[in-house]
């Protein structure tokens, strides 16, 4: 499997070459990538020696002038057949180049064209690391999926003391074998989604709705998509683009989205009910525009509840996962939904907590079943839907799931 070490110009480069060894010791091929800046550290040629394989410079011929048409492609072509780009030492630099999608040298080039998991292992002195900037461009990555391995407290070259060190090699090595093994991990497996708010018609231009962005249940599509699922995604209005690659459906009310559910039910291995269903109705919907002539009473009738119909109808072996958001005593309401509605887990919002829920980029939420009960702290929504989805595995296949991961922490651990 081959993997891409991106190396930048930091006092830290010179521990890359103890990371390329590491990570071929896990029978990885290694490749790398370095910048101007870090042939400044550490000439590619130690890293040539160590892989075996041409190291990438730049990305223009030696000569600095005419790209051959080898080389003009070369950083495609390098995205396109790498399973992982990990980038140790990350400096401030890249991290803000990253950021904003620039793409003036290989590596950030590279880097743009990859479909890959990208890991990013920071490196630097404490107060750039903390500074504003940096951190807000991390954020920036992070929501984009990047995961960071976060510098450890130490002292630094700058002779100051504090965090800015590179991580451990062992704890690179980890999360590139982590970040591997949830590669592929789906590829057996039909998700089905449903995502954002229904809208539920009280004349042709009136509706009732709720506050659902759709980016929870986003996050789900496109962390299983990158697992390797197959996806389908049955969204509300919302103001995303569906991730690429998934079967999008598209509804706007319960009883819409309820016949696309039915529809595709049996297709799916996993449901992940993400979206906030209409609980109301109007029992009748005006034909024209309702005229403003005083009080008018609406008289709403109850939807069908979705989950609790496909959790009877499934196939055996499908797995179905609720989300609920509540307001007021959140364990008790969701213990109960997963009980009445007979599914095998609830994962809970408390969307009474500022900041996270609904139309956020960040969320924390409880993985519930009927026998556990597992925080998953504040973090960005994609983050958050790999930790899901890794809940949901452990739920649907666990005797597999268990003998994977012990096979990454005995890889990792040699
Ligand atoms: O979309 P975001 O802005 O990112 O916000 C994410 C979220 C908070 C909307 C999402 O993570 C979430 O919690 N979704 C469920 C919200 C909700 O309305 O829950 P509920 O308690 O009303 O419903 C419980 C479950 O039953 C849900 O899985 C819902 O999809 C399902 N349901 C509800 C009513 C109904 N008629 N049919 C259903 O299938």
């Amino acid at each position: 499997m081959k993997v891409t070490v991106g190396v930048t110009g930091g006092i830290a480069a010179y521990k890359a070459a103890e990371l390329v060894r590491a990570l071929q010791q896990q029978a990885l091929d290694v490749h790398v990538v370095m910048t101007a800046a870090a042939q400044q550290f550490i000439t590619p040629l130690t890293f040539a020696g160590i892989t075996g394989h041409r190291v990438i410079t730049g990305l223009w011929d030696s000569d600095g002038q005419v790209p051959n048409a080898h080389s003009a492609i070369e950083h495609i072509s390098e995205a396109q057949s790498t399973e992982a780009l990990i980038i140790a030492p990350a400096t401030a630099d890249i991290l803000a180049r990253l950021a904003h999608g620039m793409a003036d040298d290989f590596l950030t080039t590279m880097a743009l064209a990859a479909a890959a998991p990208l890991i990013l292992a920071p490196a630097m002195n404490v107060q750039m690391w903390e500074h504003p900037a940096t951190q807000a461009n991390l954020e920036v990555l992070r929501q984009r999926g990047a995961t960071i391995v976060a510098p450890e407290s130490g002292h630094l070259a700058c002779g100051m003391l504090g965090e800015g060190r590179l991580a451990k090699i062992e704890d690179l090595v980890r999360t590139v074998l982590d970040v591997l093994h949830r590669r592929h991990d789906m590829a057996s497996e039909t998700v089905l989604v449903t995502a954002g708010g229904t809208r539920e018609a009280i004349d042709p231009v009136r509706y009732i709705g709720n506050r659902s962005s759709g980016k929870m249940g986003y996050a789900l599509a496109e962390a299983a998509l990158f697992r390797g699922a197959r996806v389908i995604l049955i969204s509300a209005p919302t103001r995303l683009d569906p991730p690429s690659g998934c079967k999008f459906i598209s509804i706007t009310s319960a009883a819409e989205m309820r016949q696309a559910v039915l529809k595709h039910l049996p297709e799916a291995t996993l449901v992940m009910k993400a979206a906030a269903v209409a609980d109301y109705r109007p029992r009748l919907r005006a034909e024209q525009k309702i005229k403003r002539t005083g009080p008018i009473t609406i008289e709403l009738e109850p939807t069908e509840d979705i989950l609790a119909e496909i959790s009877n109808l499934r196939k055996p072996g499908t797995l179905v996962i609720g989300f609920a958001a509540e307001t007021e005593r959140p364990l008790e309401h969701a213990r109960d939904k997963l009980a009445r509605k007979g599914v095998d887990a609830i994962v809970l919002n408390d969307v009474a907590r500022p900041h996270i829920g609904f139309d956020s980029d960040r969320n924390a939420v409880t993985f519930l079943t009927s026998t556990s009960s597992q925080e998953l702290p504040e973090m960005p929504k994609r983050m958050l839907a790999d930790r899901i989805l890794d809940e949901a595995l452990r739920l649907h296949r666990p005797s597999q799931v268990m003998a994977e991961m012990n096979a990454v922490s005995i890889l990792a651990n040699r």
